[in-house]
This record gives structure tokens, sequence and C-alpha cells, in this order.
């Protein structure tokens, strides 16, 4: 039987997201203060999972987080593996951690807003179930284009809520 050199964990805590996610270039200060996240996570509105190499070193490599939406869908805002650790299948791991997580609280999807020239973004989510279901100009800051893309999720059957 094989191991895989890394381990999961679920985590509550902002810093360690923010610091975890620097080295894939996801800047999370820039869009949300350590102190309204902190007030997310303390509440369940944000969800997120941390990977650990194997041995486990005190600075993770790869992190993933998704906000409760009130549509009842999960919104990626970050996912990021730090460039030592990719195509080891880390971000793989960590989305099935947030879907196991979002299907156990009733979510009807997966969404998440990619830059449309990061293709290699693109290819991951594809590999994991996600198609493109739009595109938004001057979404971003620096006015470049958003493509949308969307996961559904088992539990989307009759009779389940429409708000979380
Ligand atoms: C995108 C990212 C999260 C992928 O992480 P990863 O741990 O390397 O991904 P995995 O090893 O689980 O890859 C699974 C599959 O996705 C696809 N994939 C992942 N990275 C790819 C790349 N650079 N080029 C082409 N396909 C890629 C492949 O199909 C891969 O399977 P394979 O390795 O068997 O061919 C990582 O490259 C990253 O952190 N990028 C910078 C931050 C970012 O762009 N985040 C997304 C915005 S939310």
């Amino acid at each position: 039987m094989t191991t895989k050199p890394f381990v999961i964990e679920p985590t509550q805590d902002a810093e360690v997201i923010i610091h975890a996610a620097l080295p894939g270039l996801a800047d999370v200060e820039q869009w949300i203060s350590r102190e309204k996240l902190t007030f997310l996570l303390d509440r369940g509105l944000v969800i997120a999972f941390l990977a650990y190499g194997q041995p486990k070193l005190d600075l993770p490599t790869g992190v993933i987080m998704g906000g409760l939406e009130e549509e009842g869908r999960v919104w990626i805002e970050v996912l990021s593996v730090h460039p030592s650790y990719r195509r080891l299948g880390v971000a793989t791991a960590l989305m099935e951690e947030l879907r196991s997580q979002a299907q156990a609280i009733q979510a009807r999807g997966l969404m998440v807003d990619l830059d449309d020239d990061n293709y290699q973004a693109l290819k991951f989510y594809k590999s994991v179930g996600f198609k493109k279901v739009g595109f938004v100009n001057h979404y971003y800051y620096d006015g470049s284009k958003a493509i949308i893309l969307f996961c559904p999720l088992a539990a989307n059957s009759p009779g389940f809520p429409h708000r979380l």
C-alpha cells in the first residue's frame, strides 16, 4: 500500500491561511482583513483546509478556502500549493476535503473565478469536475477578465434546500 506524501487538516486559523497562501501568490489580505476572516471562520461561514508534507513540517504546503454563499454555493476564494509541492495531487486532495465538507452542509455546488489567462489552474479545475459557466469582463482590480467555473454536488436532489 502506498502512503501519500502529505496530510490534509482543517483549520480555523486566519493567520496560517494568509501565510500558507502567499507562496502561491494568493494575497488574501488584499481582499479580506485578518479580523474579518477570523470572524467568518469562527462562525463556520468559511471552510478551510491545509496540506502538510509527510513527515509534517511546521509550514503548510497548500491551502484551500471556500466561503458559504446565501444561495447555497461554496465559492472557492483561495487555492494555493507551494511551487515545490505541485503536481503531487495536493490540490486534488484539498478539493476533495472541501467538497466533502460542502456536501455535509448540503451546499448545491462549488464555484470559483479565475483570471482568464490562468491556464494551469483552469486545467486543474477541469480535472476535478468543474465546468465553465461564464465570463465577466473587468472583474479584477487590474481590469482583467474572469472565467467562472461551477461544479455541482451530488446532494443536489429533490427536497434539497435552496438556502444554507
Ligand atoms: C493550480 C494549483 C492549485 C494546482 O495544484 P497541484 O497540487 O499542483 O495540482 P494537482 O497535483 O492536484 O493536479 C491535478 C491535475 O490538475 C492538472 N494540473 C495541475 N497543475 C497543472 C499545470 N501546471 N499544467 C497543466 N495541468 C495541471 C493536471 O491534470 C493534474 O494531474 P496530473 O498531475 O496527473 O497531470 C497550483 O498550480 C497553484 O497553486 N497555482 C497558483 C495559484 C492558483 O493559480 N490558484 C488557483 C486560483 S484559485
